[in-house]
């Protein structure tokens, strides 16, 4: 049972988790994790047995001494159910972790859900895109609040211009309109 906090609709996570199962995944690379919630209901998609690969930054958000014991918790949780989870911590285009994600992969499928700023977006994209079969993006139907005073959200427009050329799904149901959305993307 998920238990960590989850910071997405749960309709569209599900429908991730759908395509994760429906398509037999057995191996999957989150890039962002936080508290672990997605990370923990992708995975429990894939079989027993599966590969589970998250990256995260350590001092990343101002909640890090809360989430970095949740996805610990979370991985610690999925190991003992028998998949074969890790946390590598690190800045995700630090070539050191690539190398590291590299390593483990190639993924049945990656979900990008780290730093949503445009440079962030592409170096994900170029670095770890390529090790897998299914791409996701989280944020893709992000609006800007007139109340917002976070960091800039660059998801929508990125989305926008790679998912022209890919067989693509999305997922737009967050309650107001304003947040949130997942796009996935068939890569072979
Ligand atoms: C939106 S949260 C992830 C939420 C999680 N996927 C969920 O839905 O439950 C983004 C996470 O990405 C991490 N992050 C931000 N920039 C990063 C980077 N450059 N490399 C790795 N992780 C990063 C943050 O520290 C935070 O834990």
């Amino acid at each position: 049972m998920t238990t960590q906090a989850l910071l997405q609709v749960e309709e569209e996570i599900d429908g991730l988790a759908d395509i994760i199962r429906s398509e037999g995944c057995r191996s999957l690379l989150e890039i962002g994790s936080k508290f672990g919630g997605s990370l923990d209901r992708l995975a429990r998609a894939m079989p027993v047995g599966s590969t589970v690969v998250s990256v995260d930054l350590p001092g990343g958000t101002r909640l890090w001494e809360q989430s970095r014991k949740s996805l610990m918790q979370t991985v610690d949780g999925l190991i003992k159910d028998g998949y074969n989870a890790r946390i590598i911590w690190g800045d995700s285009t630090d070539p050191n972790v690539i190398e590291r994600v590299k390593a483990l992969g190639p993924f049945d499928a990656v979900f990008i859900d780290a730093n949503h700023t445009m440079p962030f977006l592409e170096k994900d994209w170029a670095n770890y895109g390529p090790m897998g079969r299914i791409v996701a993006f989280h944020d893709i139907a992000w609006h800007r609040a007139p109340e917002w005073v976070g960091t800039r959200i660059d998801a929508p427009q990125f989305w926008d211009r790679i998912k022209q050329d890919y067989a693509h799904r999305e997922f737009k149901l967050c309650p107001t309109g304003k947040n949130n959305g997942i796009g996935v993307l068939w890569r072979s």
